[in-house]
């Protein structure tokens, strides 16, 4: 038996639409920060029969673990498959795989990206191999969701687009005390979202705003780096905000239109606007999901909450600060 554990990240640059798809290669750069409250837990039990697969899952704030003979069942076996030919394994085996998550799934919280991230460390572990950080990341990556591979090393991560398979990887950009900022998730609905990013990547480049968005990027990417490294977080804050509604302008101008964002998640950020007009300094970035990622500074965190609990929309509200990136716990 296998147990990993392994972070959600929020991307501050996002990684929209894909240079390869075969190999999950982006058009940009991202840069993230690995979630402390928002974490999968995944348990491999190994079988000699390798035609025994079985994955069974336990949702957030569910009692049981619940059988899963579908999408996410075919995309786990899918999983196995690629890591068994990324190792060159000629072994074989079965496997149960129980999942669950300390939050609620395919809502724009990333929880494909801890979910495959915990995946490929626990395949490779059974398959005798133990990766790289690098390496981890690479196969990460190559599950199908991208983001993934930012999961991997210890609080914020780069991953740089690179040009191929091998040079497109997260790398640790800072370890998770470098800085105190925190993630407030605000849930304004914790239902699964229709369209996933899968999807949606593939169409991003239909939108006739995505030229200028990767043009933007140019500039964008740099000054958020500099930013960080400063850590002038109103400058790094509004850089976050600008480049989650460019990411968003994308998704709603492409061809099938995509629209994430709900009333609920527009009440939230313009909310958060108005209370950095009274001094307290939040910005939000959203994902492909209607929920909103309310990002400040430690000592803000409890004015943030209080504020955002008062409103009617906000079901519920989860504290993050910059963790660890995957870890096999046994
Ligand atoms: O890695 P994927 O395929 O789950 O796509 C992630 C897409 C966004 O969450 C919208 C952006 C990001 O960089 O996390």
């Amino acid at each position: 038996m296998i147990t990993i554990k392994s972070p959600a990240n929020i991307a501050f640059i996002k990684y929209w639409g894909q240079s390869d798809t075969q190999a999950v290669l982006p058009c940009n750069d991202s840069i993230s920060m690995n979630l402390s409250a928002c974490y999968t837990t995944i348990q491999l039990e190994v079988h000699k029969d390798s035609t025994h697969k079985q994955l069974f899952i336990k949702n957030y704030k569910a009692a049981d673990f619940v059988e899963d003979t579908g999408a996410a069942f075919e995309k786990v076996v899918r999983m196995y498959e690629r890591t068994r030919q990324f190792l060159g394994a000629s072994k074989e085996f079965g496997f149960t795989v129980r999942s669950e998550n300390s939050f609620p799934k395919k809502a724009g919280i990333a929880s494909s990206a801890s979910f495959f991230s915990g995946l490929a460390a626990a395949f490779s572990t059974a398959f005798g191999e133990s990766l790289d950080q690098k390496r981890l990341s690479i196969l990460s990556r190559l599950s199908g969701s991208g983001s993934a591979c930012r999961s991997v090393p210890d609080g914020f991560a780069h991953w740089r687009k690179g040009t191929d398979s091998d040079s497109s990887y997260a790398e640790q950009l800072a370890p998770p005390d470098y800085w105190d900022i925190a993630d407030i998730v605000c849930i304004v609905n914790a239902e699964e979202k229709k369209t996933g990013s899968e999807d949606g990547h593939k169409n991003a480049q239909t939108s006739g705003l995505f030229p200028s968005r990767l043009r933007e990027l140019n500039d964008r990417i740099p000054d958020l780096l500099a930013a960080f490294k400063d850590k002038d977080f109103s400058w790094f804050g509004s850089i976050i905000e600008e480049e989650t509604v460019s990411l968003h302008a994308v998704m709603m101008t492409q061809k099938v239109p995509l629209y994430y964002w709900s009333g609920g998640t527009l009440n939230i950020l313009r909310s958060i606007a108005a209370m950095r007009q009274q001094g307290t300094e939040a910005y939000c970035t959203i994902d492909a999901g209607e929920n909103v990622h309310v990002i400040t500074r430690k000592n803000d965190v409890k004015a943030v909450v209080k504020h955002v609990q008062t409103n009617k929309l906000a079901k519920d509200t989860i504290v993050n600060y910059a963790a660890e990136g995957v870890r096999i716990l046994s």
